[in-house]
């Protein structure tokens, strides 16, 4: 007879235990577990039997909703005839294939793709392509780079250390050197309740200019921001931020880097936030939506000037970097699947068609108790909600709960409610997730 020490008989009694998970409060999570079985469109089906409206497209990426067959089928497809292939001096048609279809749809100019498995490594691989950039152009010492405060840019290093999130940054403090961050954005005091873009705060984006008297232009190799910061609650750019941002890095010889990890595909109304915004930056990440959330990938779009740049040496490998699974084959045939039916459904003109309605939505919880902000454009929104004296997130936290037991679905950030409906939400669908939203709040302490 095997005998098992108490603390395997427990680890083997609770089929929570060994999962490590990643941002979630374990203990409490492992004590009042909410686990999700199925999906289907914009709903997900809980362990319990129930129909959970998803407010946040999983984790702001199944744009398409979930379930899409056409991507299923095509990632089955691929997977039975070609399961993998090296993408490191071997290649095979996907991802050649993708490269042009996401350069079809990206700004002027970013017609060159590497592909990554996640936003964090598409954030490290942007920083590397800058530095690299600026060392093939002569320019090497351009080595330091700047982010922002409430950035949010993976968990990689680079990541964590252009980001500006605090508790992703002050447990691991052997960060990049040589790293600056503009002040964020997020202004409550002048910019409360605005419709779309906020109309105060472009001159947060002089700082840049601070930064490079400071240091010296001919020593910054790149600014990397969101045009919106999502993960830090809907952080809008003031109007005239983003082209302020682009004058002066273009000035003075600065690469921009746009991190759509989250504005990509569809968010903000059109294939990047670049284009909705009308700023073109050197480099943009992604990933989420390039693949409906289906299979892990991202993907880093660069302007065919760097490219042409990394070129121009002797014959041989021009970028030390890449991953085994860069351009892996099932995920090219998910993300272009996925691209398939963002342009058959229109799903991104489908964002800007029910923006003004996903506004009054969100905007009618002005005036409910403790809300201090709503913050929405495109298809994402945010609520804030007013610190409870219990400490800060715990308002937010109960919120998020009570959603969930109301089976709706969102995303909780300190005090900051975030939405971000997959785009093929109904208008009914919006108006219940602000009614349960709202019945939440009101709940809230
Ligand atoms: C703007 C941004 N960048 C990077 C990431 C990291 O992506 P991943 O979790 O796929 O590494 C995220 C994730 O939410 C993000 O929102």
């Amino acid at each position: 007879m095997t005998t098992h020490t108490p603390s395997q008989t427990n680890r083997i009694n609770n089929k929570l235990n060994d999962f490590w998970m990643p941002f979630t409060a374990n203990r409490q999570f492992k004590a009042k577990p909410r686990l999700l079985e199925s999906a289907e469109g914009m709903y997900f089906t809980s362990d319990d039997g129930r129909k959970i409206l998803d407010g946040t497209a999983g984790l702001w990426c199944c744009n398409a909703g979930h379930g899409r067959r056409q991507i299923t089928e095509a990632v089955s497809r691929q997977i039975a005839r070609l399961d993998f292939a090296p993408t490191f001096q071997m290649g095979h048609p996907l991802p050649f294939e993708l490269a042009s279809r996401l350069a079809e749809i990206a700004p002027a100019g970013l017609n060159k793709l590497f592909f990554t498995n996640s936003g964090s490594e598409s954030a490290d691989t942007a920083l590397k392509i800058a530095l690299a950039y600026q060392r093939a152009i002569g320019q090497g010492t351009r080595t330091r780079l700047i982010g922002r405060e409430l950035g949010y840019h993976g968990v990689g290093f680079g990541g964590i250390s252009v980001g500006g999130m605090v508790n992703n940054r002050k447990a691991f403090p052997l960060q990049l050197p040589g790293v600056d961050h503009l002040p964020h954005t997020l202004e409550i005091e002048r910019n409360a309740f605005s419709r779309g873009l906020p109309q105060f705060g472009i001159e947060k984006a002089d700082e840049l200019e601070r930064l490079v008297a400071l240091h010296g232009a001919e020593n910054i190799a790149a600014v990397m921001v969101e045009p919106m910061s999502g993960s830090a609650g809907v952080v809008l750019p003031p109007q005239g931020y983003l082209q302020r941002l682009r004058e002066i890095t273009r000035k003075h010889g600065i690469l921009l880097i746009f991190d759509e990890v989250i504005t990509g595909f569809g968010r903000v109304g059109k294939a990047f936030a670049s284009e909705r915004w009308g700023v073109t930056p050197d480099i943009i990440t992604c990933a989420k939506g390039l693949t409906n959330g289906a299979i892990p990938m991202g993907a880093v779009l660069v302007d065919d000037s760097i490219y042409q740049a990394f070129m121009q040496g002797p014959d041989g490998i021009e970028l030390f970097h890449g991953y085994t699974y860069s351009g892996h084959p099932v995920a090219c045939a998910a993300a272009l699947a996925t691209l398939d039916i963002y342009r058959e459904e229109e799903l991104f003109e489908r964002a800007i068609e029910l923006e003004s309605y996903w506004q009054d939505a969100l905007h009618s919880l002005q005036g409910l108790p403790n809300v201090i902000d709503i913050r929405a454009v495109g298809l994402v929104g945010g609520v804030q909600l007013a610190p409870s004296n219990q400490g800060v997130g715990q308002r937010g936290y109960q919120v998020f709960e009570q959603c969930f037991r109301d089976d709706l679905m969102v995303r909780v950030t300190g005090d900051t409610l975030a939405m971000s409906p997959p785009l093929i939400v109904e208008k009914g669908q919006i108006d219940t997730l602000v009614e349960k939203l709202a019945g939440a709040i009101r709940k809230a302490q």
